[in-house]
């Protein structure tokens, strides 16, 4: 498994970028695959449906090595959890990668080792976690349901102060990245951003 970070190939690490060179058959989400692939290399994408894309590595490491390429880094909220379940230990070498969360943070010239990291990603955390304290920062993953619209809203639900500054990080490393700060309040007036990172701060 290879991490590729936040998409922009300046930041895929060059262990990475050799074992995606080098790769015969490689898995990744199209944009990835789009990025990366060549025509020579035989290609599976990763869409919805987990299952088809572990049945298609099953398959091919019979008599190849497989290299699937990763958002971000692969152990935060990514596949390696399903190859896991899937394959030993001893069967995959992990690559690992910059993590968006990571990669926001040093956009926004933040050290990170205080924040609570959460993911918003096709879940919800439970209230404690996201509740308002003075001085706490979250570093959140988002998608089309908790988007840089509907967490500021869920936020000051929960306690946290309208005046609390929020980051809403999106296409990061990529030439159309944006990063927007305002105020949890303000947020609402902002273009929605689904797949992006949020830094909220008390
Ligand atoms: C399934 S999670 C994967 C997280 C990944 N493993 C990581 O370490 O960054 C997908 C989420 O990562 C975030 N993400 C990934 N790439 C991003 C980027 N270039 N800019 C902003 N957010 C990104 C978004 O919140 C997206 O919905």
């Amino acid at each position: 498994m290879a991490g590729i970070g936040p998409g922009n190939p300046d930041y895929v690490l060059p262990a990475a970028a050799r074992a995606i060179r080098e790769a015969a058959v490689l898995v990744g989400s199209r944009r990835a695959l789009t990025d990366f692939a060549r025509r020579d290399q035989a290609t599976f994408p990763i869409t919805g449906d987990i299952e088809s894309v572990l049945r298609f590595i099953r398959e091919q490491r019979q008599s190849c090595e497989v290299v699937v390429m990763v958002s971000g880094d692969p152990g935060y909220y990514s596949l390696l959890d399903a190859l896991r379940r899937e394959f030993p230990a001893s069967a995959i070498q992990v690559i690992p990668g910059i993590s968006s969360v990571q990669f926001a943070f040093a956009r926004l010239s933040l050290p990170w080792h205080d924040a609570r990291l959460l993911s918003m990603h096709g879940r919800r955390p439970p209230d404690d976690a996201l509740r308002y304290a003075p001085g706490t920062m979250l570093g959140l993953l988002t998608d089309t349901e908790y988007s840089s619209q509907t967490i500021p809203a869920l936020l000051m639900k929960l306690g946290w102060p309208e005046s609390a500054a929020v980051s809403i990080c999106a296409r990061l490393s990529y030439e159309d990245e944006t990063i927007v700060s305002t105020t949890l309040k303000d947020a609402a007036a902002v273009k929605e951003e689904t797949h992006c990172i949020m830094v909220v701060r008390g």
